[in-house]
């Protein structure tokens, strides 16, 4: 008797116990995480996330135009909660289909302007998190051991001697390559800009899933020019690399890396949790530990001086609200489609 006495005693107290520990681990609860920006930086984010607040991430890394279609194609049963990370255009093109939710988080005071004027023009859906001016870089050794000129601008890209030499991402997945399509657009005209991408298309060798890894290829010395975000070439740089970085001297466009609520998302006060703690300048400044050189949104946060200087890069007035609009975005990126990725090389 005594014997089952304690048996019932041990077994409620393990059960109360078990209970206990899924509640407490039930009440710190998780986030799922859609992670656009280079990978080692999201691993960076979803581990430092966990450990700061003891919530689980399940973080996914995909492309910044992949990303939202997969939002885009689980909006009736939303999987994702918090998107961090990839260019602003389809955080805005979410923005305008619905697919993100407004939020104004107590941190939003300590950013820069041109965040919060993100955030303004979707309705406080999404939220400028990073800046950084796109342009390209080189693997100066195998350059040099090709005998090939010392690009400088974006036409010299176009010369028959870099044929086979170039490569950059494909617009639809990736939003660095995007930003390129809508800044030759806004930088020449539409014309002339179709024009420009139809002469790059014959010196391009692949068109990536990924932005960056145009610029990874070259390091590795398996591709010469990498049309990118020059951060991501610095990074290389500072990681030993022989890559050179080019502010083309025609002007270029820029990014403001964004981050939105996905709407319907299952987490969402894990979800405001994390967006507010990765506002914050300690959370932005923590960027450096991975060579990532963007400018921060947060003008408490840390900036390398590696990092590239926008005020000394000649940009365009590049236009968020047009280009990260649903209808401009899916028509530029359809025309890319028929007039220049269908086009023989
Ligand atoms: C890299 C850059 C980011 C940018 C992202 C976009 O990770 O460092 O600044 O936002 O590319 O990625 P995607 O693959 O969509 O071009």
């Amino acid at each position: 008797m005594r014997l089952s006495k304690l048996l019932l005693s041990t077994a409620i107290g393990t059960a109360i116990a078990f209970s206990f520990s899924v509640g407490e681990s039930a009440a710190k609860g998780k986030v799922n995480l859609y992670c656009s920006a280079q990978e080692d930086w999201c691993q960076l984010m979803a581990k430092g996330f966990e450990k700061a607040s003891g919530i689980k991430v399940n973080m996914t890394r995909r492309s910044s135009g992949e990303t939202f279609a997969k939002i885009k194609a689980e909006a009736r049963n939303p999987k994702g909660d918090v998107w961090w990370g990839g260019t602003g255009d389809p955080h805005l093109q979410a923005a305008e289909e619905g697919l993100s939710t407004p939020y104004t988080s107590p941190n939003q005071a300590q950013l820069q302007g041109w965040a919060v004027a993100q955030s303004d023009s979707a309705g406080g859906k999404t939220i400028g998190i990073y800046s950084g001016a796109l342009g390209y870089g080189y693997n100066e050794d195998i350059l040099k051991k090709n005998n090939l000129p010392v690009p400088a601008c974006w036409k010299d890209l176009l010369k028959p001697e870099y044929k086979g030499h170039v490569q950059m991402a494909n617009p639809n997945s990736s939003g660095t390559a995007y930003t390129t399509l809508a800044t030759m657009v806004q930088l020449f005209g539409e014309k002339e800009g179709f024009e420009y991408m139809k002469g790059l298309h014959k010196n391009i060798n692949q068109y990536t899933k990924s932005g960056s890894a145009p610029i990874k290829a070259a390091a590795r010395g398996e591709n010469i020019i990498g049309i990118v975000f020059i951060h991501d070439a610095v990074k290389q740089a500072v990681k030993g690399f022989p890559i050179k970085s080019v502010a083309p001297c025609e002007g270029t466009g820029f990014e403001i890396g964004s981050m939105s609520l996905i709407k319907g998302g299952r987490n969402f006060d894990e979800a405001k949790k994390f967006y507010d703690w990765a506002l914050t300048a300690e959370t932005q400044s923590r960027a450096l530990e991975v060579n990532a050189f963007q400018v921060p949104s947060n003008t408490g946060a840390k900036v390398s001086p590696k990092a590239p200087k926008l005020e000394e890069i000649k940009l365009i007035k590049y236009d968020f609200v047009k280009y990260g609009s649903s209808a401009e975005r899916k028509r530029l990126l359809k025309k890319w489609d028929n007039e220049v990725k269908s086009l023989p090389k």
